[in-house]
């Protein structure tokens, strides 16, 4: 049973194929290769680009989907996790698309081997539909050649599940990375870093930019994300004349993240990813319901 906890589950043939779905699907809707099955989300997180996203993805490919708030559910009787798992497996869904707040999560209900685990996000470990339709969105916006790029993550990089992911993701495909965050935000990591955006301006081709996970942090760690946003947010001065492409994986915290102005520039592909994120889900909903289960 093929599960996606994250990133390092596929080869890079893998990927490959995922993405060159995903470009196929872009360019022509695909025929309904997926009106046989049945995927359930459990989203134990707010959520509005990765929910919806799949919901598009697996109704583009004639899926149907279904929804268990865990709000409203048995798990407010005291029902565990997994129990509340394998009650839904047990219904015969194709897959589950789970978010939690846990770290672990994903790779528990993977090992319970009951169905199908698509990790929508998992505490600060990992998000890999994100990190593939970022990849996906860079090799779009540089023709498919990704000889000597390079990419600045910005931010609250220790807590994101985002930039966990995308740093393996990248790492395994060879792009150049820096991290650039405050030492608040900095994890342990033996990539290249620096606590100023303007040391990397002049050399990277994408910047990446990630919100504070306040909701991750135990206590605050800014008083005053306006003082933050002066060292960190992406502005069109900042930018300058430069040729950059600005990434966010969202919600974008404007102004503090990115500015109103480089936000609604043509150097923002932000509203890109949400696009592709549909085309990459449908090709990642397509690899573990069809292509996985062929033989
Ligand atoms: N990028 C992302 O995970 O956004 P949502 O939290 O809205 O799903």
């Amino acid at each position: 049973m093929q599960h996606l906890v994250d990133v390092d589950n596929f080869t890079l043939d893998e990927i490959d194929k995922i993405l060159d779905d995903a470009k196929s699907f872009k360019t022509k809707l695909p025929p309904k290769l997926l009106s046989d099955k049945l995927i359930i989300t459990l989203f134990f997180e707010a959520s509005t680009r990765t929910r919806s996203s799949f919901e598009v993805a697996a109704k583009r490919l004639g899926a149907s989907i279904v929804h268990l708030d865990p709000g409203k559910s048995s798990t407010k009787k005291g029902e565990t996790l997994e129990d509340t798992f394998a009650n839904l497996a047990a219904m015969g869904p194709n897959g589950v698309i789970l978010r939690h707040s846990q770290n672990d999560t994903a790779e528990i209900l993977a090992n319970m081997e009951l169905t199908p685990i698509i990790n929508a996000g998992t505490g600060n470990y990992a998000h890999p539909t994100q990190a593939l339709l970022d990849l996906f969105t860079i090799k779009e916006h540089f023709n498919n050649n990704l000889d000597n790029k390079k990419i600045a993550i910005v931010g609250d990089i220790v807590n994101s599940r985002v930039a966990s992911s995308s740093i393996r993701l990248f790492k395994k495909v060879g792009l150049d990375l820096t991290l650039v965050a405050p030492k608040e935000f900095m994890p342990k990591s033996n990539l290249k870093s620096t606590d100023k955006l303007e040391d990397v301006l002049d050399s990277v081709d994408t910047i990446i930019s990630l919100r504070a996970q306040l909701e991750r942090h135990k206590k605050p760690i800014f008083e005053d994300y306006n003082q933050y946003a002066k060292h960190y947010c992406i502005t069109e001065d900042m930018i300058s004349n430069r040729d950059l492409a600005i990434m966010h994986p969202g919600p974008v915290m404007r102004n503090i993240d990115i500015s109103d102005e480089v936000l609604s520039s043509e150097k923002s592909l932000v509203l890109k990813q949400v696009t592709n994120g549909v085309f990459v889900r449908m090709a990642i909903l397509k690899h573990l319901l069809l292509d996985c289960n062929a033989n």
